[in-house]
């Protein structure tokens, strides 16, 4: 099976969230499944660095718009995995992450930078592409590669079968309509059964609305997305395509997610001897300044800082939190807004309250380790891969139970408590009211040392890895591959 993967981001070297994981373990996984994959990301700084001696394929033109000149140029993982990358210095070469600066401001010309992404993608997949290997199925992520099943619609011709895969749906890069020409979207895109959305030009819309597939990261998420709730906007279009959605939850790499073999973490541990993990816990705490209370449970959350997060209703119960008693370290950036109530909490409650503002891999990793419950009480989550790590780091999570949350974790009731499968902790709303009987709950069973570590060990025994998830992607290529 031959799939062009097609993604703005890759971890560790460009990552901004989840989809920068994911975009690393699927194609290997794809690959060590017997699959024939290849990445298509842009060539950004961080990828330069690592692959400075990346081999020029082809040169990338002849597809209308306004774009300057790129080229393909190809880097190869240690497994094997190929990574086409888009050279294209004007618009990749530049300080900050995959979309923004480094003050936090999205780039002018995103439009253009991933177009140009969505368009190499969709002549790589056509038979126009300069290149002998031609996928099957493209598989594009998010909405930077949105464009390109309606580049294939406007194209005509024979093209591989395009599937989109939604990893959230709140972010739909929309644009000025005016950017159909130099994007060279013909004109007749201009319209509710083209690429318009509300008076702009989408790119998720136009990926949902022309790709022959389209994949979403959970199941429960597939049926969320369907409610106005949910659907940002979207709910119609996907309910009108509900026949062609399909639901398939992530896993996690459990080479780079270990606890018995995390070189970022303060001592290895796993289920056999789980009385290791503490030393972890004392290391996060005289790291981050926190007060060497061995008797109190120590809260962790790490994520983007934004409403989705739902990181404010950790916010509004502070004060409760401190009193349970319970410590709390928050890792995350996103928000000023919200950095800046953290960043106020943390003195407030020194000592209590640690906060880090930044994006930190080695530190996100610690807290996975060291914290003894894990935050995730998200408003919305597609599907969510720290409630995944903590479970495999035997640090059970409280979440809300909405999308991949809802599917990966387990309530701690008597009937689930017996029947081995407890994981974690669920709470409905997303409302603080909700949420502290949820903590109460954790801390109270964390109290009940015999019974938190059955809760642990039954998190860490889930096999979340990702050799089963490119299977069900596999089946999914073969029903829809164009050969
Ligand atoms: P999302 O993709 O919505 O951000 P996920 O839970 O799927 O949420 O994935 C988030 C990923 O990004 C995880 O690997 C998490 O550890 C990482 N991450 C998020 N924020 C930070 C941060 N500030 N520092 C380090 N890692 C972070
Ligand atoms: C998104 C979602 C998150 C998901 C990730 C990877 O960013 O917000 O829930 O885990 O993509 O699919």
């Amino acid at each position: 099976m031959r799939v062009l993967f097609a993604t703005p981001e890759i971890a560790p070297w460009v990552k901004s969230g989840g989809l920068g994981d994911v975009s690393r373990a699927l194609p290997a996984a794809l690959l060590a499944a017997g699959a024939d994959p290849r990445v298509l990301i842009p060539y950004y700084p961080a990828l330069r660095r690592a692959f400075p001696n990346a081999v020029p394929l082809a040169s990338l033109h002849g597809f209308g718009g306004d774009y300057a000149a790129a080229r393909l140029c190809e880097a190869v993982l240690p497994e094997g995995l190929k990574l086409w990358c888009i050279d294209c210095p004007p618009y990749y070469d530049r300080a900050g992450n995959a979309y923004q600066d480094d003050t936090g401001r999205d780039f002018a010309d995103n439009a253009v930078r991933f177009g140009l992404l969505s368009r190499v993608a969709a002549l790589l997949a056509s038979a126009q592409s300069p290149m002998p290997w031609r996928p099957q199925v493209l598989h594009g992520n998010d909405w930077p590669c949105g464009l390109a099943p309606a580049f294939a619609h406007y194209d005509g011709g024979r093209h591989a079968a395009m599937l989109m895969a939604v990893h959230n749906l709140a972010f739909q890069g929309n644009f000025d309509l005016e950017l159909l020409a130099p994007l060279g979207l013909p004109q007749e895109a201009r319209a509710a059964e083209g690429v318009e959305y509300f008076g702009q030009l989408s790119f998720l819309k136009a990926g949902l609305q022309f790709a022959r597939h389209i994949v979403t990261v959970s199941p429960r998420y597939a049926q969320e997305l369907l409610s106005e709730e949910f659907g940002y906007g979207l709910a119609g279009l996907l309910r009108w395509r509900s026949a062609d959605l399909t639901g398939i939850l992530n896993g996690i790499d459990t080479a780079l997610w270990n606890p018995q073999t995390d070189p970022l973490i303060a001592a290895p541990y796993g289920a056999e001897n789980l009385e290791h993990k503490a030393a972890n816990t004392r290391a996060l705490r005289a790291d981050l300044g926190l007060l060497p209370e061995p008797k109190v449970p120590l809260l962790g959350m790490v994520g983007r800082l934004t409403e989705q997060k739902g990181v404010d209703l950790v916010a509004s119960l502070a004060e409760d939190i401190v009193q349970l008693p319970a410590q709390l370290v928050v890792l995350g950036e996103g928000d000023q807004g919200i950095e800046a109530a953290l960043r106020e909490l943390a003195t407030r409650y020194a000592g209590r309250i640690a906060v880090q503002v930044g994006f930190d891999e080695t530190l996100a990793h610690r807290i996975e380790a060291g914290a003894d419950i894990f935050l995730m009480p998200s408003r919305f989550e597609p599907c969510g891969l720290n409630q995944m790590y903590s479970m495999h780091y035997g640090t059970p999570p409280v979440v809300r139970a909405v999308g991949g949350l809802a599917d990966t974790v387990v309530d701690w009731n008597q009937a689930t408590r017996a029947a081995g499968s407890a994981t974690g902790f669920t709470f409905a709303a997303a409302d603080a009211s909700d949420l502290l009987p949820a903590l109460r709950r954790a801390v109270a069973l964390w109290q009940d040392r015999p019974a938190w570590q059955e809760l642990m060990r039954n998190g860490m025994r889930r096999d979340f890895g990702w050799a089963p998830v490119a299977r069900r992607y596999l089946e999914l290529y073969a029903r829809l591959a164009v050969n």
